[in-house]
């Protein structure tokens, strides 16, 4: 996968398929499944590290998390979150955490939220030569300001809001933008003005492409899931299961069976016998 692969299935209205991975399973999971892209989400901070928010994750834990994506990743494109705090303060801060991402953990691109300060950022990061992908509408970093975890652009005034920071990021140079929990009729109006690719999640059916969260579609996750999400499979369950059996058989002796044991040579036993 390449950026102009990217831009190619937009032109081609072949729709983009994205998901999360947050370590090397993961990502090796979505390389073999054939995805087109790949986010290490700081949504990480929830799934696999147990925040409450995507708020306290740091730039270390992302940088760790990227790297072990990278190592399981050779065909689609991963982008990496810079988490919040990482690159608001100046052009300068963002730039330089960008580039750990790249330089550290082998990231293709990273992604920005928000409109505001972050169209001045995400400008400066790809001045740097770093491909930025954008992120409006519902942007969890944020939440507080936007009135929590809710849809963005119920309203005419909120939906032109929402435009406005879109292109303002495609003219600061984002090669591609997330668009989270917007409503569809919103979506639609804004698509046709967009010629850079867009990848929803519960922004409706008119975007680009769409990303998920793994342990979402998985259903490996143990939360409340937003409207937006679809499970293809309900890994917890069998997971548990698992363990619990694994815990029963040493419980009872029934694990290790020999064939799980190494055998030794019968005058080595008996010399050791002796
Ligand atoms: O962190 C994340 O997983 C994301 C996607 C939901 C777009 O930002
Ligand atoms: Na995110």
């Amino acid at each position: 996968m390449t950026f102009a692969r990217l831009t190619d299935l937009k032109a081609k209205r072949q729709p983009i398929a994205m998901v999360t991975a947050y370590d090397y399973p993961s990502a090796q999971i979505a390389e073999a499944a054939g995805v087109d892209m790949v986010l290490v989400g700081d949504s990480a901070a929830m799934t696999v590290l147990g925040y409450d928010s995507t708020v306290p994750v740091t730039v270390d834990e992302m940088l760790m998390l990227t790297a072990a994506a990278r190592r399981g990743l050779r065909t689609p494109l991963l982008v990496a979150d810079l988490p919040f705090g990482s690159y608001e303060v100046s052009d300068v801060q963002a730039v330089a955490t960008a580039q750990r991402f790249v330089k550290e953990a082998g990231a293709d691109a990273v992604k920005i939220e928000r409109g505001g300060t972050s169209v001045e950022r995400a400008r400066a990061i790809v001045a740097a030569g770093i491909p930025v992908m954008g992120h409006v509408g519902l942007t969890p970093q944020t939440a507080a300001t936007i009135g929590g975890y809710r849809a963005q652009g119920r309203t005419a005034e909120e939906a032109v809001a929402v435009f406005r920071s879109a292109r303002a990021l495609r003219s600061a140079g984002c090669f591609a933008l997330v668009f989270e929990a917007i409503p569809s009729p919103a979506t639609d109006a804004m698509m046709p003005l967009l010629d850079i690719p867009v990848i929803g999640i519960g922004a409706g059916p008119a975007t680009d492409g769409q990303v998920l969260v793994f342990h979402d579609l998985l259903g490996i996750f143990d939360g409340r899931a937003a409207r937006f999400v679809k499970r293809y499979a309900e890994l917890r369950e069998p997971m548990i299961s698992a363990v619990a059996a694994y815990a029963e058989d040493v419980r009872t002796h029934r694990y290790p069976a020999p064939e799980h044991e190494y055998s030794m040579a019968v005058a080595e036993s008996q010399r050791l016998e002796a």
